[in-house]
């Protein structure tokens, strides 16, 4: 097969979505070759040195402003080669110019079916709102909240949910499909803005195994 496509994620906390990545398309069509955490000691980073993924960690406080951290994380990504960066969890908002060193390939996944319910507390927002029907968006990130370009959704009726574990735990498993689905897209080259309408993705056909639902 062709050369493994380069990817980075990062991460904050807990790392399932990482999990799912590094059980999946990690050393199939792409290789993660780095795992960058804004948080000192979480588990995500123990489950990439696990797979004997490069780790680094970029905590807020180490840096004068965010623009300086958000500097030394790309030189980093740039450093080991990443040219997808995946948001798994990463609980920190990345500004233009860090967006402007991976043009339109910083992706995120986000449990709520987006436009709805964007930012922090996303399932408990939903939850609040009374909505019957919950989900999981994965997109590419601009430089607004939850606001880029849609790659792929999905949902799940829980008309009965009161509890934001149990709406969360409904949506993990959404989230650990659709996300290694939109990186073997990406590394594919599957993805394509619709000319017609550029908030739209168009996924190339021939790409079944990974497109398909
Ligand atoms: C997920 O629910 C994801 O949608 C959100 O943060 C959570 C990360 O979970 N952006 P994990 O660290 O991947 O387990």
């Amino acid at each position: 097969m062709s050369e493994r496509f380069p990817i980075a994620v990062l991460v904050s906390g807990t790392g399932t979505n990482l999990q799912a990545l590094l059980d999946t398309v990690h050393g199939d069509e792409v290789e993660i070759v780095a795992v960058a955490s804004s948080v000192v000691g979480v588990s995500a980073l123990a489950r990439a040195e696990q797979h004997g993924v490069p780790v680094g960690v970029f905590e807020r406080a180490a840096y004068a402003d965010r623009a300086e951290r958000d500097e030394a994380l790309a030189n980093w990504l740039t450093e080991r080669g990443a040219r997808l960066v995946v948001l798994a969890g990463y609980m920190e908002l990345l500004g233009a110019p860090f967006l402007d060193r991976f043009p339109g390939a910083v992706i995120n996944v986000h449990p709520s079916l987006l436009p709805a319910f964007p930012g922090m507390h996303a399932v408990e927002q939903a939850l609040a709102y009374g909505v019957k029907v919950f989900g999981v968006t994965v997109h590419f990130v601009d430089a607004g909240v939850d606001s880029g370009v849609v790659i792929l959704q999905g949902a799940v009726e829980l008309a009965d949910a009161r509890e934001p574990e149990e709406v969360l735990a409904a949506l993990r498993p959404l989230e650990h499909t659709l996300l290694p689905r939109a990186v073997a897209l990406f590394a594919a080259g599957a993805l394509a803005v619709d000319p017609e309408n550029p908030r739209r993705i168009a996924i190339r056909a021939g790409d079944a195994r990974t497109a398909g639902e």
